[in-house]
């Protein structure tokens, strides 16, 4: 732990230009809110409290963010970043150095945060600071002659000579713990946006003898913030790139790094490849040797060594053995299992099912609540009738078992082992092993039978 440190995240603002009901840090980035990932760098600096100020969407916020480690502070009217502050200050720990983070900047890595909160003293207050080509809206960082820090005139408030300041500040900031209720304490709203600001606390706190120092992100883009939906699609952008250049690094193939969405903790072994346009959700283990097709979603699954999924498939909770062959056009979903050397294949749905060893589903097939052996196969269009509209039940079918096409296996019901099912049947009762089980009218044909016609 560092106990040195309170980290502080602002995160009442409404978000007005996201023209959305929802607070925006609530909006999603890599599929987690804006504020899961400020938490996520916040964590990693192991600090002694983490604080965040929330108000626009009130309760909406504390709930989407379970983690019980967060000290939650409700700002119930918006008055500016200088009231947000004022609000925790109930709350804070005496950490000598409170760090000030963005709920909307979720970007900032840890080693910049680490360095920010380390600039900070009794008598420092350090911000982060960036040189921007477009400096627009920013509150602009006023250095004197000889440079130093003198103030921080917000945009709206700034004469054109200091509109032409490209140094802005990125909000982000680390202060000494003890000094903050004194300086918010004389703060007044007496701006061009009727805000308590923030910071105005730089020159009350120079007036008091403290010192102003700056620093810089590692990258610039640590500190972009989401105020729409164009900056927040740019910044996703931002973060698929990194997740891919990671995964080069790795040694991952990827067949277009810009056309790759990890949204979650995808883990890859050796040698593997990713075609264009697959998404990954949750947590994701592909094995050595995998290939994952163009256009596939993988969710919270576990793929074997050497298995290929072809394109187009979609997994959900999913736990696939070695050297399968999935789709195209697979769908499995949660407490799908397969042993290895299986093959699922195109429009063949897989639910809550074990499918063994070198079992074979590959066409127009639907398995839901099925242990399915070793070396069985599955005939085109056999489907589990697994509910009675009010229960779930299993269908069994034992090692080597053969599935003619269009079967249906009105479960609970037991294939044996060795078993043969005739095409088209409707099963509905055990069918012994080894032996041949099929339920179909047997075929006629009525000679001289003649079609209607149409006319006289
Ligand atoms: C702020 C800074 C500005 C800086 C810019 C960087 C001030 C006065 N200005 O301006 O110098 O260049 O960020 O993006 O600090 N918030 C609250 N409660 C409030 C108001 C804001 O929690 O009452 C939160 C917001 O949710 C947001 C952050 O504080 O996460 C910044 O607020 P925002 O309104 O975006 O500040 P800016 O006007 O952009
Ligand atoms: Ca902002």
């Amino acid at each position: 732990m560092n106990p040195a440190v309170n980290v502080l995240i602002l995160a009442a603002g409404k978000g007005t230009r996201m023209h959305s009901e929802r607070p925006k840090v609530l909006h999603r980035l890599a599929g987690r809110p804006l504020l899961a990932h400020v938490l996520a760098s916040a964590r990693a600096l192991a600090p002694r409290q983490i604080a965040v100020v929330y108000g626009y969407g009130g309760e909406a916020v504390p709930a989407a963010i379970p983690d019980p480690d967060v000290v939650w502070v409700r700002q119930a009217q918006q008055l500016g970043t200088g009231h947000a502050v004022a609000s925790s200050l109930g709350v804070l720990s005496d950490a000598p150095v409170t760090l000030i983070l963005y709920g909307d900047v979720p970007l900032i890595q840890p080693p910049t945060a680490t360095m920010l909160a380390g600039l900070a003293a009794a008598n420092r207050i350090a911000l982060l600071t960036e040189q921007l080509s477009d400096p627009t809206g920013y509150g602009r960082i006023v250095r004197d002659e000889a440079g130093a820090i003198s103030r921080i005139v917000e945009h709206k408030d700034a004469t054109p000579d200091e509109r032409a300041i490209l140094e802005v500040n990125t909000g982000l900031m680390a202060l000494p713990t003890a000094r903050l209720a004194d300086w918010v304490g004389r703060l007044t709203a007496d701006n061009a946006q009727g805000e308590y600001y923030l910071t105005d606390i730089v020159a009350l706190a120079l007036a008091d003898g403290v010192d102003i120092v700056s620093g810089r992100a590692q990258a610039a883009w640590e500190t972009l913030g989401v105020n729409s939906p164009a900056q927040l699609a740019q910044l996703e952008r931002i973060y698929q790139r990194r997740q891919a250049e990671r995964l080069l690094e790795h040694g991952v193939a990827l067949l277009d790094p810009d056309r790759l969405d990890v949204r979650g903790e995808l883990t890859c072994g050796r040698d593997v490849t990713i075609d264009v346009g697959c998404v990954f959700e949750g947590e994701v283990a592909l094995g050595d040797n995998t290939v994952v097709g163009a256009y596939s979603v993988v969710r919270n699954s576990r793929v074997g060594a050497g298995t290929r999924i072809e394109p187009f498939s979609h997994l959900d909770g999913a736990s696939l053995g070695e050297g399968n062959r999935i789709g195209p056009f697979a769908r499995l979903r949660p407490g799908a299992a397969t042993g290895d050397a299986v093959h699922v294949g195109n429009f063949v749905e897989v639910k809550n099912s074990r499918v063994g060893q070198g079992s074979k589903i590959n066409h127009l097939s639907y398995l839901g609540d099925a242990d399915v052996g070793a070396g069985v196969n599955i005939g085109a269009g056999t489907i589990t009738c697994n509910y009675d509209g009010a229960r779930k039940h299993r269908t069994v079918i034992g090692d080597d078992a053969f599935i003619g096409s269009n079967t249906q296996l009105v479960a609970p019901v037991t294939v044996g082992a060795g078993a043969t099912i005739g095409a088209g049947s409707t099963i509905t009762r055990d069918a012994p092993a080894g032996e041949l089980t099929l339920s179909r009218a047997r075929q006629t044909t009525i000679s001289g039978w003649k079609r209607p016609r149409k006319g006289p």
